[in-house]
């Protein structure tokens, strides 16, 4: 465990990142932040060390891993070919929470690509990640560095009640900024297809490339999700959790309200996740965790997943949560409440 959290400059230089670094590339794995959420990191070239990530984690192997880069040059050694909506894809977001997923080149990063002809590429926007990936000299497969079925990790902390004793470090650069995953959006097709919503927009992908499709299977709708990792429902809380909808964000606290005290009356232990603008709207007696400001998104997805793991500590029966609008960030927030919640609305 490596505390790096208070230094700024010259990462490159720092011991701690250079132990990190050796372990790497000596095939160990490394928990690390990244600008999103924390990453449970290994050499991304050796299948071996792949396969430990997946058992360190709990997690389905037909499920394929991210191969995280710092420069252009790692790209070039992985991919078959770069698309020109990639390479504008990759000016305006890269370094960021952007993942491209491009067709393979023959040969390289099998385990990590799940047999898949595609491999996910992203170039982390956090000092420390790219001061570990340029210090390794390698591409570093990393999923979220939580157990399979929990929610991702956005502090050292989090990572630590996952998975110590697991890996073989982290490295603590304090919480992360983002708090949600990377979108991950396919460039193999003529239009680029959004298979997992996160830090990066629709809106902003559609500035760039003029067009996005969104894969239905993210939607709830019938197909099947073209993205491997969304087929499975990724956190469950212990607690069962409903999705509370209304007309507005008052009439929104009074549907919470009344099902909060309706549960409270059949004797059950009650969640409620809420913000800022409600907290105070609500009685005691139930867990009101506040999830960020409904007036700033980017605050409430920063805010999710430390939210939905304090629900699991309170040990409560059943949460009712908020909902926020679908636009910007919100499109991840809502996909990964939805997915918490099993789909279930009121
Ligand atoms: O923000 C993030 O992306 C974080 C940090 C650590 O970088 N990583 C992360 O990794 O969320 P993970 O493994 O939890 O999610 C990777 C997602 C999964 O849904 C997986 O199915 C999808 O990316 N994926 C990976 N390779 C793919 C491919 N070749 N084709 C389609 N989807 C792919
Ligand atoms: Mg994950």
């Amino acid at each position: 465990y490596w505390n790096v959290d208070k230094i700024v400059d010259g990462l490159e230089d720092y011991p701690q990142v250079h132990e990190a670094a050796a372990i790497v590339r000596n095939n160990g794995l490394i928990a690390f932040p990244t600008e999103t959420v924390y990453g449970l990191g290994g050499n991304g070239l050796v299948d071996e060390t792949v396969e430990k990530i997946y058992t360190a984690k709990g997690r389905p192997s037909d499920n394929p891993l991210i191969l995280h880069i710092a420069d252009r040059v790692q790209l070039n050694e992985l991919v078959a070919e770069i698309p020109l909506m990639a390479e504008a894809l990759m000016e305006a977001f890269w370094p960021g929470p952007l993942t491209i997923v491009f067709p393979k080149k023959p040969g390289v990063a099998m385990r990590a690509s799940a047999g898949l002809d595609t491999v996910a590429i992203r170039m982390p926007d956090h000092p420390l990640a790219l001061a570990l990936i340029r210090a390794a000299q390698l591409p570093i497969a990393a999923p979220s560095a939580n157990l399979s079925g929990r929610p991702s990790p956005t502090t050292a902390q989090h990572v630590l009640e996952d998975l110590d004793g697991r890996i073989d470090g982290v490295l603590d650069g304090g919480p992360t900024g983002i708090g949600v995953e990377s979108t991950v959006v396919d460039i193999t097709g003529d239009v680029p297809m959004i298979l997992r919503p996160g830090g990066v927009t629709a809106e902003q992908i559609v500035e760039i490339t003029g067009e996005v499709a969104i894969d239905p299977g993210i939607l709830g709708e019938e197909a099947a999700p073209k993205s491997p990792g969304m087929k499975y429902r990724h956190y469950a809380p212990k607690g069962e959790m409903w999705l509370v909808r209304g007309e507005n964000p008052a009439q929104m606290t009074q549907r919470v309200r009344e099902l909060a005290r309706a549960a409270a009356d059949e004797g059950k232990k009650v969640g409620i996740l809420a913000t800022e603008e409600s907290v105070h709207s609500y009685d005691g007696g139930y867990t009101v965790v506040p999830c960020g400001e409904r007036s700033d998104l980017i605050s409430v997805a920063r805010r999710l997943y430390d939210v939905l793991r304090q629900f699991d500590q309170a040990g409560v029966d059943v949460i009712f949560a908020e909902t926020f609008p679908e636009s910007g960030v919100g499109a991840a927030i809502m996909n990964r409440l939805a997915k918490a919640a099993g789909n279930r609305y009121l």
